[in-house]
């Protein structure tokens, strides 16, 4: 071989080494992730190496457990292109999934990784469910790289039982495979409990097959007025679920540890139930379905005994449909204007008793009959209800359930009254609110400003309440409205990431939680966004600059940060910067009067343009 043949090969050999080194290039998960787990103690060495046909192993003849496996399978699949093979079995070197019955914790897990094997073992079969999305959220994202996992021992359970996120497919209609993707979201952040807002003054959406006209007629209405501006859209809007359809995302839910609470908002938000039957309402009507927004005075006649039949038809073929222990019967918003005036309400009042007093009007002492006739029907199907706060006034069912919306008061009053409560206000926890301060750049919201660290700053347990007390303050729920979301994109754009904010004040023990560290985990859990093209919002994402005016120098120094370090690049001349312009990497010394712009470029996506007039001082 010539000398110059032998360099070839040579260098050939070096390339061909490069080229296996960076094939075989080990990407390691982080276990850093959302929401945080509780203890995470990584050992001083050790990996384990996924490859194609890893074994996951989970237990013969247990259904969920096979569920589970092929849920680990498709997530490792997604996020790095290696295909898991799931196999019955107990032991072996792979990725062994296992129930360790604790009825302490049935949703804690432990998840070890030894560079033998890795092992998942859940005080349930949901135990197992939330190890397996922790050793998702923790994977890298690679094309062809090899994927590690340091050795390590999480030891992990959630804070709440009830976890929950609501879904108001009244206002409009949202089809059954956006449901779906919803149950995804919520899956992915550990939550367990998807509270379907199912009848409204704008349009009914369960088929009840002893009511039809609940859905022939009261699933539409005529058109939706747009925006603020008191102008309407002329289109028809609705549709609703077949009670098959309902049981397909009951059973979809419940693949994923999820329990589907429905509600049937009752005895106020019901104009589409009296447009069906307006027999059912104080003045007869006529009604109808909404379509504008807002609190409607036409509620359910308390004093009708059809209404108590209504109920009990609707709630009667609820509990066929949902298997939940709680069945979600509403509650708030329901003036008692109709009812001052109607003779048969005013006829019961008189039949039962009521009389007014300073705690309470006999109006809502009728609503609280209202309610406790649903919750009494519902009890004898044994199952239980949940309201909204306003089942407080005229006093609660006996065994009530109370969702604190109005603020944390009517939680706090609940726990107070040995009942259990669910804390959802709405000055922290209402994802229908604008995300940002600049609500000029946001699309179209109902109001209110909650920004992803706001919601992320709320602490549920009131300090007021005893020990004692605070055990009955079992769950956290965010709520989506929809007036003004129409489409399921920007449902999805209202609630990430600050389902992420969500999950963590759900799941994760107080004195884990820290902003900073968060936004530290963001940027991974917004890749698994990115890979499952979910529309986040991007505020947290965004450039932050830092610009001070040094007076002896006569310069600005100006800074840029983002949450992940992203490359920045920059103008001074007032164009949009690109991924050729100037690549920011330190604090920029500006000398003369300019607009400073800047963006920040990552695969997915680009920050929002940060520009800025810099004068020298
Ligand atoms: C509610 O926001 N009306 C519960
Ligand atoms: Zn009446």
């Amino acid at each position: 071989m010539k000398l110059k043949d032998k360099l070839f090969g040579l260098i050939g050999f070096f390339v061909a080494g490069l080229m296996m080194f960076s094939c075989t290039e080990l990407k390691e998960a982080n276990y850093q992730i959302i929401p945080m787990p509780l203890d995470i103690q990584l050992a001083e060495k050790g990996k384990f190496v996924l490859a194609e046909g890893t074994p996951v192993i989970y237990p013969e003849g247990n259904e969920k457990m096979q569920n589970n496996a092929n849920f680990l399978a498709e997530y490792v699949k997604e996020k790095t292109g290696i295909a898991l093979a799931p196999t019955v079995g107990t032991e072996g070197k792979g990725i062994i999934l296992k129930v360790e019955e604790n009825k302490e914790k049935p949703e804690g897990y432990m998840l070890k990784v030894t560079s033998d094997n890795v092992v998942i073992s859940g005080g349930s079969e949901a135990g197992v469910f939330y190890g397996i999305q922790t050793l998702r959220k923790s994977l890298p994202v690679v094309q062809g790289e090899k994927v590690a996992l340091p050795a390590v021992e999480i030891n992990d359970a959630p804070r709440f039982n009830y976890r929950g996120g609501m879904l108001d497919v009244s206002r409009h209609y949202i089809e059954l495979d956006s449901v779906k993707r919803f149950i995804d979201m919520l899956a992915m952040h550990n939550i367990n409990r998807f509270h379907w807002h199912l009848s409204e003054d704008q349009g009914w959406r369960i088929e009840i097959k002893c009511r039809p006209l609940l859905t022939e007629k009261g699933s539409m209405r005529k058109e939706t007025v747009i925006g603020r501006t008191g102008k309407y859209d002329g289109k028809p809007h609705g549709g609703f679920y077949t009670q098959e359809q309902a049981k397909e995302i009951v059973a979809y839910a419940a693949e994923r540890y999820i329990t589907v609470i429905p509600e049937i908002d009752m005895p106020g938000h019901m104009l589409s139930a009296l447009h069906a039957y307006p027999e059912l309402g104080c003045t007869g009507g006529p009604y109808e379905v909404w379509c504008h927004w807002g609190v409607s005075k036409d509620v359910l006649c308390a004093g009708n005994d059809a209404t108590l039949k209504f109920i009990e038809d609707v709630l009667g073929e609820i509990v066929e449909i949902f298997p939940s222990e709680y069945i979600h019967v509403g509650g708030d918003e329901c003036p008692k204007t109709r009812w001052e005036s109607c003779p048969k309400c005013q006829a019961r009042i008189k039949a039962l008793g009521i009389k007014g007093d300073e705690k309470h009007s006999a109006e809502e002492y009728l609503q609280s009959f209202v309610i406790n006739h649903a919750e009494k029907f519902l009890n004898s199907k044994g199952r239980q209800i949940i309201g909204w706060d306003e089942i407080l006034q005229g006093g609660l069912a006996p065994n009530a359930t109370v969702m604190s919306w109005r603020g944390e008061e009517g939680g706090i009053e609940a726990a107070r009254q040995k009942h259990k409560a669910i804390m959802t206000p709405h000055t922290y926890l209402y994802f229908d609110y604008y995300q940002s301060y600049d609500t000029k750049n946001e699309p179209l919201a109902i109001g209110g400003r909650l920004p992803l660290e706001r919601v992320y700053g709320y602490e549920p347990m009131p300090k007021m309440l005893s020990a004692e007390e605070q055990k009955y303050i079992v769950g956290v729920q965010a709520n989506l409205w929809t007036e003004y979301i129409s489409t399921f994109r920007y449902a999805e754009y209202m609630l990430l990431p600050r389902l992420a904010a969500l999950s963590e004040i759900q799941w994760s023990s107080a004195d884990k939680r820290n902003y900073e560290c968060f936004l530290s985990r963001l940027p991974r859990m917004a890749q698994l966004y990115d890979l499952k093209q979910y529309n986040y919002a991007g505020h947290a994402f965004d450039i932050t600059a830092n610009l001070v005016p040094d007076s002896t120098a006569g310069v600005v120094k100006v800074a840029f940060k983002t949450i992940d370090n992203c490359p920045i690049h920059y103008t001074l001349d007032g164009s949009e910067p690109t991924a050729a312009s100037p690549l920011y990497t330190d604090t920029l010394m500006i000398k003369e009067a300019c607009t400073i712009s800047a963006v920040g470029i990552r695969p997915a996506r680009k920050t929002r343009l940060f520009t800025e007039t810099v004068n020298i001082p």
